[in-house]
Parts: C-alpha cells; structure tokens; sequence
C-alpha cells in the first residue's frame, strides 16, 4: 500500500439545500480505496462519527455491512433515509459507544468532529458543554478505548484528520499530530496514508473540499493487536 494517494477533483452528489453549506462529507474515492484494501464482502465496516454516510453508504454499496453512530439528529434522519439497513445507524453520543449494542468489527474508517486548540466548547457535546482541547483529546482517546473491544483481531481503524491551519489571527492546531498521540495509547499506530487532492487549491487560498488551506489530509491507520 502507498503512503501516499492522489484523489481526483471531487465529484459527487449534491446534499439536499437545507444542508449544503455545511458538506463536511468524506470523499467517497477514500472510502472506496481503504474498504476494498482492508474488508471482504461481508464484513463489518463501522463509522462513529457518521456525518451524512458517506463511510455506510459506500460500504452498503460495496456488499459489506455498514454501522455508525450519529449525534447530529438531522444528519441522523438524512443516512438513515439513503440506508438500506437503516437500522444499522444509532442516534446517539460516541462516547457513550460501550452502550450501544453493536457487533463485532472488521473495519473503521471516520472523521471525528475536529477541535482548535484555543476553543473552549467541547465540540463532542454538540458544543454545549464547556471543555478545553485536552478534553475533546482525552474523550476523543476514550471513544477509541472503548471502540477497542469490538473490533475483531487485526481490524484497521483508518481516521481522517489534518491539522488546523493559523487563520484569522488564530493558533494553528496540531490536530493530526495530537489526534495520533492520543489514539495511539489505546490502539497501535502502524502508519499514515497522506491524501492529495488534484487540481483543487492551486494556489492554497483555502479552498480545498474542507477550506482549510491545505490540499492533503493524513488517513492514520491504527491496528487492533
Ligand atoms: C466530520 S463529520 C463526519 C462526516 C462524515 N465522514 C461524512 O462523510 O459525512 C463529524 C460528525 O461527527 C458528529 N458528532 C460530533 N460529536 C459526536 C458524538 N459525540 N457522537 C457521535 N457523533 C458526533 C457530527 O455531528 C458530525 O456529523
């Protein structure tokens, strides 16, 4: 496997209007290559932060068996509706994964909400709750804890992350690099894809698919041993 892959300009389907300003979705190129490299048909394939599907729906479409979890009631209704096991997706708060009753998993791949180190509303809560960026690290290292006791042996975790570039007179946060460190203490690192996208961001003004001011994103790939 590469450590690196270079992804087409993106082209997918639009969302529903109520939701297009707010496209945080996975490209499905992504999904597809780390699902046909890591599960078989049939295997398990699990998403704790499910967003709009795009991890569930590509994996239903690829004859495996698709899981997640969503906080975000609205997104929630929007995966469900494109499931056809539409059971399969949990309304419900990640971290509180060791009460929900999930199987056995052969593979993870997601993008957790992300986090700038000078914010100060736990984005884990909805933003509700109060909570440095030490707390949104150390929740972020439970979910993957208790994540741990259901994936099968030798199951890959791959989690999409890159680090949050200074803008508007704020910190740059080292989100990629913390976000390895903190899962690492419960699962092993064993090594990190770099995503490249083409043709997107030129000139790096910001618009990348996620307008961050960079044109690649890190796939951390952890093991369960
Ligand atoms: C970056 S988005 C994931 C997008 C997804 N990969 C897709 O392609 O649509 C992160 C998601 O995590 C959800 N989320 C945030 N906190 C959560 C929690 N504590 N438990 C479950 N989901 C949560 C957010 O509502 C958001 O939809």
């Amino acid at each position: 496997m590469k450590t690196y892959i270079l992804l087409p300009r993106m082209k997918r389907g639009m969302l529903p209007e109520e939701f297009q300003d707010d496209d945080v979705r996975s490209a499905e190129f992504l999904l597809e290559y780390f699902i046909e490299h890591f599960t078989q048909p049939g295997d398990t394939v699990f998403d704790p932060f499910a967003g709009f599907g795009t991890t569930l729906l590509v994996a239903e479409r690829m004859k495996r068996i698709p899981f997640g979890i969503e906080a975000d009631e609205r997104r929630y209704g929007y995966t469900r509706s494109k499931l056809t096991m539409k059971d399969n997706i949990i309304l419900g708060d990640s971290r509180k994964l060791d009460t929900f009753p999930l199987p056995n998993i052969d593979f993870v791949f997601t993008s957790p909400i992300f986090m700038g180190c000078d914010e100060t509303k736990n984005p884990l809560s909805g933003f509700k709750e109060y909570g440095t960026y030490q707390v949104y690290l150390d929740q972020i290292q439970d979910i993957f804890r208790k994540l741990d006791a259901f994936l099968n042996p030798a199951a890959r975790v791959v989690v999409e992350v890159y680090n949050l570039a200074p803008r508007d007179g704020r910190p740059m946060t080292l989100l990629a690099w913390d976000m390895t460190y903190a899962i690492s203490k419960v699962l092993r690192f064993e090594k990190e894809i770099i995503a490249c996208w083409q043709g997107v961001d030129d000139e790096n003004t910001g618009e990348t698919p996620m307008g961050v001011g960079y044109d690649h994103h890190y796939c951390l790939v952890f093991v369960k041993d």
